[in-house]
């Protein structure tokens, strides 16, 4: 919380797409969640500079700070101050995207193996999740989901819920194109869409 009571929600969209799915559905639980009164901070970061971590645990000791000088240096105070964080990701290949991967790397700078220093505790993450395949187990979203549950309960934090879906066309399918699916809107989703902003409503309870 600030110092004006408001619950606090830093947001990291991953998709490299404008249209995107994954985005769409972590805008919902933003909306969410100003409608409760929540301040919240958003990153693309797609269009940021974020490096590999590079295993120098130079983390660890002194000032347990990140030492690589690049745009998680902006995101990392976001990270700090807020009550809650939402994840958002598309599926690559089975699992999260590597923009969101290399996030969580670099997350590693925020934990403390003494759980009452882990920059992770008592923060809530919500994940908005989405993918190309019909089936959601054929499409490595329980992959994802299985990321973002280790993460919480190894680091202290919780994770308060998942919304994850296909994007799909007024006609109610992806249309391919030269062997491609070209993604369609969650939007056109309505029960998944209610879904999304009742869980960004919960990050305020
Ligand atoms: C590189 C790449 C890999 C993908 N891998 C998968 C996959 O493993 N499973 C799946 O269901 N969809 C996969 N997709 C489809 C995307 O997950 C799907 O289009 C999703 O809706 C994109 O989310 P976005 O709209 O937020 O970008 C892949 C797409 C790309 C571009």
């Amino acid at each position: 919380m600030t110092k004006e009571n408001k619950v606090t929600i830093t947001a990291l969209f991953s998709s490299p797409r404008k249209a995107s799915n994954s985005t769409a559905l972590a805008k919902e639980m933003i909306r969410g969640a100003v409608d409760g009164g929540a301040d919240v901070a958003t990153f693309d970061l797609n269009r940021m500079e974020i490096r590999a971590c590079r295993a120098c645990y130079a983390c660890k000791t002194g000032d347990h700070v990140c030492t690589i000088q690049d745009d998680m240096q902006e995101i990392y105070p976001a990270l700090i101050a807020a009550d809650a964080w939402i994840m958002a990701t598309p599926i690559y290949w089975f699992t999260v995207s590597a923009q969101l991967k290399l996030l969580m790397d670099r997350m590693f700078a925020l934990y403390n193996q003494d759980l009452l220093k882990s920059h992770f505790r008592n923060k809530k993450i919500a994940a908005a999740i989405a993918y190309g395949c019909e089936d959601p187990i054929e499409s490595g979203c329980g992959n994802a989901i299985r990321t973002f549950q280790d993460m919480a309960s190894y680091t202290g934090a919780e994770l308060a819920g998942v919304v994850h879906g296909r994007g799909v066309t007024a006609e109610g399918r992806d249309p391919a194109v030269d062997g491609y699916l070209v993604p369609g809107s969650v939007a056109a989703d309505a029960e998944l869409m209610t879904k999304a902003l009742q869980l960004g409503r919960h990050l305020l309870e």
